[in-house]
């Protein structure tokens, strides 16, 4: 089939080269030239794990290719999936501008009969929206030609987004058309398992789906985020407690991991959008707008931990700090705790040394050159040479098993605050490190250790 993707960000670049992979022509639109010139020329400007081998093969096999010109753009596809961003409007609500320019878009030079696919995160309405700038660029025009809207919301993770696309859990398509519905139908042929992935579904309800999706996860984090501060306060252990109930099936293991905070840039994006659209029709989500006042306050745990170890005043002392990025396998920083915590750090008076294996651009990007208290390192365990604590706000696997005689050796004093509970309580290695995790009270690695002596 011959797909347009219309913007080449991350979501429809995972797109694009996806659908090219299985044997589509695919032709990439962008309004940033240099970023179309980067990708004509093998180059990437995204950090996706797997992405840069699946652009090139496919350009090179001549099924995948990029253009900054608009009428051929819309000229080129039976299907022009929408993947531009939908940033946050100042009150919170989803900016729908770019999605309805590239609507106009296909309105204007659109020749013939076209499935026009929101992949864009859009709130219930959007595709009545699209609809109707399609018509009115057509009316305008003086033309009929048929087309139809279907909403067709992504899945993807950041980190694992080929994957995602690759093997979806579900795709959710917004629709009541049967002759779109059986173009959607082939476009995922391939990507289908053993059993029908495909939910078909009207245009609102697919739109909210998403929405739904998101706000779920978030509430399990932030559900499981609080319940690790009162574990911290009743000496029990946030990881026995979260083994214990991910076990049941009904509540299953995912998204249970307590944490300093979620990130990214779709959960906190997601949430306020959704609070917006909910308060549109006089709805109130309590419980979401809790998840969303939780998460904040999460993102300071780590530093109210510091605080509480070393002083409201931290001049004169130095934090090793593992982690920029909001997750790992990416280098994407938006809403990352790391941005808080850094803040936070220095604003006390503290020199951070930092170190991701991927972000470290972006954080320079971020936080500028100026501040000579915030440095990075080359290697995790440069940052912590003459540090006074390690703190850790990404999971990055590098550092799930690191030699802690370095750490223990490099470190002014031995102390460890884990914001991400990587490590066992009963690893011998936390021997003489005074480790604060999320949920698990500080000496509580002493009370293990006595306990299984004892036994
Ligand atoms: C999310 C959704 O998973 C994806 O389906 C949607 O399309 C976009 O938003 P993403 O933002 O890439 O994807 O990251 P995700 O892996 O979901 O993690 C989001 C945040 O939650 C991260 O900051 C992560 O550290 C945090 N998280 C995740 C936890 O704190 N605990 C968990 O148990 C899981």
């Amino acid at each position: 089939m011959r797909v347009t993707v219309i913007g080449s960000g991350y979501v429809g670049l995972v797109t694009g080269a996806c659908l090219a992979d299985v044997g589509n022509d695919v032709l990439c639109l962008d309004v940033d030239p240099a970023k179309i010139a980067l990708l004509e020329a093998g180059g990437i400007c995204i950090y996706e794990p797997g992405l840069d081998e699946i652009i090139k093969r496919n350009v090179e096999a001549g099924r995948l290719r990029f253009t900054t010109d608009v009428r051929r753009a819309v000229e080129f596809g039976t299907l022009q999936l929408i993947a531009v961003g939908t940033p946050a409007d100042e009150d919170g609500s989803a900016d729908l501008q770019y999605v309805l320019g590239a609507a106009r878009n296909v309105g204007k030079y659109m020749n013939d009969y076209k499935v026009v696919v929101d992949k864009s995160t859009v709130p219930v309405g959007t595709a009545a929206k699209v609809n109707a700038v399609i018509l009115a660029e057509l009316e305008r025009r003086g033309l009929e030609i048929e087309f139809s809207v279907v909403s067709n919301p992504e899945f993807l993770k950041e980190g694992g987004a080929i994957d995602d696309f690759m093997r979806p859990d579900r795709i959710v398509i917004g629709s009541d058309d049967q002759n779109a519905i059986h173009i959607m139908r082939t476009l995922y042929a391939p990507f289908q398992r053993k059993h029908d992935r495909l939910l078909i579904m009207d245009t609102r309800s697919a739109e909210l789906t998403k929405y739904a999706a998101n706000a779920m996860l978030a509430t399990r984090i932030s559900f499981m985020n609080e319940l690790a501060l009162l574990s911290e306060k009743l000496g029990t252990d946030i990881e026995l407690i979260r083994q214990g109930i991910g076990s049941d099936l009904r509540i299953g293991w995912h998204f249970l991991y307590p944490g300093c905070g979620y990130g990214g840039s779709c959960f906190p994006k997601d949430i306020q959008a959704l609070l917006r659209t909910a308060a549109g029709v006089g709805e109130e989500l309590k419980v979401l707008a809790a998840v969303d006042q939780a998460n904040e306050r999460q993102k300071s745990v780590l530093v109210d931990k510091v605080v509480a170890r070393f002083g409201e005043d931290l001049t004169g002392r130095r934090f090793a700090l593992w982690g920029l990025s909001f997750k790992p396998d990416t280098d994407d920083m938006r809403e990352a705790p790391s941005r808080v915590i850094i803040a936070a750090l220095l604003r006390l008076g503290a020199c951070v040394v930092a170190y991701d294996p991927a972000a470290i651009d972006e954080s320079r990007r971020i936080f500028g050159g100026g501040d000579d208290r915030l440095s990075y390192a080359d290697y995790p365990m440069v940052a912590l040479d003459g540090a006074d604590a390690l703190i850790i706000v990404t999971e990055w696997k590098e550092f799930r098993s690191p030699d802690f005689q370095t750490i223990k050796a490099k470190l002014k004093t031995p102390i460890i605050f884990d914001g991400r509970n990587i490590f066992d309580l009963h690893d011998d290695g936390l021997k003489g490190i005074e480790y604060f995790g999320i949920g698990r009270v500080s000496g509580m690695r002493e009370l293990v250790f006595e306990r299984v002596e004892q036994c």
